[in-house]
């Protein structure tokens, strides 16, 4: 079988943007620019080396309809929820949030020496499991399988599959894959993905070309950008001088109707109007 290589359809530099309780961040996803990449609803990448961008944190706050995923590279995130739940999200770690018909939870950067590095994307529910019971995955860096491939392509394999290692993610509706992938200078990578998914990629460190290798449809792209993928069964990158690391990203698109409102993302405006209703009579949050 031939592959047909995906070309870069967007290419979205992110913006600066003021989250929670004042934690500045740059986003890809859920902007001006580019409202959503069906199923993926919103990216945003906090990195920093200076705590006053950070400390406010998420402070108690819902979310309905969809799944927050968090991907630590370094620094750590404390968190807990109406469910009773706690822990760190640290160093290599990752949460996979569903949230269902509903949670209440908060997100605290912890100060820590250095850099503070991580993401959080959101992925959409479709109308069938939106009012779905809240369940959380925690990914810790020990779980998450890391690939080493001949030619010094570092892998590590939050949820999909790749040469029959499968990511401890799991039964989640969007079949997503989500990659942290670091490729060596002027090294070549490559990762088949399912024509009929969305595919996305947000390169974090480094650059390179991705696209067809050494062709007019090749875009050279440098730290930090995000990639809308077209049409095809493949992705394709080259490295750089500097070498390049990326979050590659695909799923399932849903093709609903979506109807959003800050943390909530419904199908549509009476749904999101019951939301707000339930919120303000306090039976948003469910027993069971
Ligand atoms: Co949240």
């Amino acid at each position: 079988m031939t592959h047909q290589t995906r070309k870069v359809t967007r290419m979205i530099e992110p913006r600066p943007v003021l989250e929670g309780a004042g934690v500045r961040l740059i986003r890809s996803i859920a902007t001006a620019e580019l409202d959503h990449v069906d199923p993926f609803l919103l990216f945003d990448h906090f990195g920093s080396r200076n705590p006053d961008d950070y400390m406010k944190g998420f402070p108690m706050h819902p979310h309905r309809g969809i799944e927050t995923v968090t991907y630590m590279i370094r620094g750590r995130v404390n968190h807990k929820d109406s469910m009773g739940n706690s822990g760190s999200i640290t160093d290599g770690d990752a949460q996979w949030m569903t949230s269902g018909r509903g949670i209440l939870h908060e997100e605290m950067p912890q100060q820590i020496e250095g850099e503070m590095k991580g993401f959080q994307l959101w992925v959409n529910l479709p109308a069938k499991d939106k009012m779905t019971a809240p369940r959380y995955q925690n990914i810790t860096s020990d779980q998450i399988p890391e690939i080493q491939q001949g030619d010094g392509v570092i892998i590590r394999v939050i949820a999909g599959e790749v040469d029959g290692t499968i990511g401890p993610v799991k039964e989640i509706v969007a079949d997503p894959i989500y990659l942290d992938v670091s490729v060596p200078p002027n090294t070549s990578y490559s990762q088949a993905i399912a024509s009929d998914h969305a595919a996305i990629a947000y390169v974090f460190e480094g650059g390179g070309a991705f696209g067809t290798n050494g062709s007019a449809q090749e875009s050279v792209v440098e730290h930090p950008r995000l990639m809308v993928f077209g049409d095809g069964d493949l992705v394709s990158a080259r490295a750089g001088e500097q070498g390049v690391r990326f979050l590659l990203m695909a799923g399932k698109p849903l093709n609903e109707p979506i109807a959003r409102y800050g943390p909530f993302v419904m199908n549509t405006q009476a749904e999101i109007e019951q939301t707000l209703q339930e919120l303000k009579n306090g039976t948003f949050i469910r027993e069971g």
